[in-house]
């Protein structure tokens, strides 16, 4: 069957099969390789993308069913030159180790954060728990997202 999807800001209009996740079709088709393919069964989080606004763990969702939708991966909120603030952070902090794990967190603190312009620790951590990390422990991720935040000018609330 064919479907469009709203990617990264340009509409795009393509082949999948029946069963195809969203998944793989971003990777294997459309070669958007930084989402990453975890466990495969929404665990991990290395999956993430935003679709309609709201985080999802694409190993999950059938790209059939999200024909029409609009889609951002980590490749719609690096910038083509450079990086974006959060993942300046992560990197200034020591938040990326074997970096498998990094888009996804990046995701979902994006989503996170441009939803606000303040926030609890509690609700950044929430926010995250998704998204599991086996080399770094998870304090310096938090502390790279904050750097990012305040780097957007975000505002860190007493929890
Ligand atoms: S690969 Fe999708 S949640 Fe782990
Ligand atoms: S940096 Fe290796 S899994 Fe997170």
């Amino acid at each position: 069957m064919k479907i469009r999807l709203k990617l990264n800001g340009s509409w795009r209009e393509f082949e999948i099969s029946n069963d195809d996740t969203l998944l793989h079709v971003l990777r294997d088709e459309l070669r958007l390789t930084g989402t990453k393919r975890g466990c495969g069964n929404g665990e991990c989080g290395a999956c993430t993308v935003i679709l309609d606004g709201e985080t999802v763990t694409s190993c999950l969702v059938l790209a059939a069913s999200v024909d029409g939708s609009s889609i951002t991966t980590i490749e719609g909120i690096s910038p083509q030159r450079g990086l974006h603030p959060i993942q300046e952070g992560l990197v200034a902090n020591g938040g990326v180790q074997c970096g498998f794990c990094t888009p996804g967190f990046v995701v979902s603190a994006y989503d996170f954060l441009s939803k606000r312009e303040s926030f609890t620790m509690d609700e950044l951590k929430r926010a995250l728990s998704g998204n599991l990390c086996r080399c770094t422990g998870y304090k310096k991720i938090v502390e790279g997202v904050v750097a990012g935040a305040e780097t957007m000018g975000k505002e860190i609330e007493n929890d």
